[in-house]
């Protein structure tokens, strides 16, 4: 079965072509990084405009490297939530679209579930054993999931404040590295002394599986204060950062995957294309679970062959549901819980 994905919920236009869910025959991603680069942060308006004018050749890209004509698609899925509300509608409207003028079944799907599924790219579907406990950490959420089955997320954890991507990008601009700051600060950190600064950890009460990062960011702004910015300063404090980051969110995921006897324990969104929290779980895991992160680093970051995963499994196991090219409704505030 092949799916049509669409994936506009922030700054990245994306398209792609799927097949049975894991196979990718094309992914296509227009990134507006280098664009919000030079405003520091994405503005919503210069997104939205962005995927207007991306949208289309993006989509014909993905159809061509995919070999892939329209008439050929089973059915089209599309982020519809979290996001930026006028960066999801461009997807919204344009698979709505395809949709109708196709007569193809439609499927909504949430963006966190998008990279939930990306764990299942390029890897045969048995190979994946439930229950899975999955970290799933990006710029927009920071959740612990548990699926015991294909497409149900119960959730564990969240942050109550800023995500860990969220926290990354502030903190690289407090310390004058550029944006996303997660990959600034990974490699800034390198020969960094991580343990140059003490910072916070927020545990929080006794077994939480709940998150804060906006204290962290706080500590490092009284340290930014007080200190000169140079590049030994950057590296450091980018060493020490990422390990109180690091630190929590594997130490939260070893605890959930215990409590809930996990097989697997999956690493998913833009923070797990951090190579610190992969070494520091892989650490932590020792034998007892399988870890799996993102076969490829391009399916860390916001792509669309995630959301033609997660709107085939979805599809597979509730068929009849997904027809009507009326039924999507962009949100830009829900977590995993919903679809
Ligand atoms: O999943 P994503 O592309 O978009 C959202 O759904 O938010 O994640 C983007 C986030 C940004 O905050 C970025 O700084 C972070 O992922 N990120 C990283 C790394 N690469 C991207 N954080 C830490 N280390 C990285 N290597
Ligand atoms: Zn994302």
């Amino acid at each position: 079965m092949k799916i049509l994905a669409f994936e506009t919920s922030c700054d990245e236009t994306a398209v792609a072509v799927v097949e049975n869910g894991t196979k990718v025959l094309h992914s296509a991603v227009f990134s507006q990084i280098d664009i919000h680069k030079e405003l520091g942060g994405v503005v919503p308006e210069v997104a939205a405009r962005e995927h207007i004018l991306k949208i289309i050749p993006v989509l014909n890209e993905a159809l061509a490297k995919s070999g892939t004509s329209l008439e050929e698609v089973d059915a089209i899925a599309v982020t519809r939530a979290p996001g930026l509300i006028s960066s999801l509608l461009t997807g919204t409207v344009t698979a709505s679209t395809l949709a109708l003028a196709l007569g193809k079944p439609i499927i909504p799907v949430n963006h966190i579930h998008g990279h939930i599924y990306a764990n299942w790219l390029d890897r045969h579907t048995e190979e994946i054993e439930f229950p899975i406990v999955v970290l799933t950490v990006s710029g927009g959420h920071n959740e612990l999931v548990l699926m015991k089955e294909h497409c149900s997320f119960e959730i564990l954890g969240e942050t109550l404040d800023d995500a860990a991507g969220e926290a990354f990008d502030k903190v690289a601009r407090l310390i004058g590295l550029g944006y996303p700051g997660g990959p600034a600060i990974s490699k800034t950190a390198v020969g960094g002394d991580k343990y140059k600064f003490d910072l916070p950890r927020a545990w929080l009460k006794n077994g939480s599986l709940d998150f804060s990062f906006s204290g962290l960011k706080s500590a490092v702004a009284r340290v930014v204060a007080s200190h000169k910015i140079d590049a030994k300063f950057q590296a450091d404090m980018s060493a020490s950062f990422e390990e109180a980051v690091c630190d929590v969110l594997s130490s939260k995921l070893i605890t959930a995957a215990k409590k809930y006897k996990a097989k697997e324990i999956h690493l998913a969104g833009g923070v797990s294309a951090n190579k610190r929290l992969r070494e520091v779980v892989a650490e932590r895991a020792t034998r007892d679970f399988v870890l799996r992160y993102p076969a490829n680093m391009h399916y860390c970051t916001d792509n669309a062959a995630m959301i033609g995963s997660a709107g085939y499994f979805m599809f597979v196991k509730n068929p009849s549901i997904y027809s009507e090219w009326k039924n999507v409704n962009a949100s830009a505030s829900v977590n995993s819980s919903a679809v």
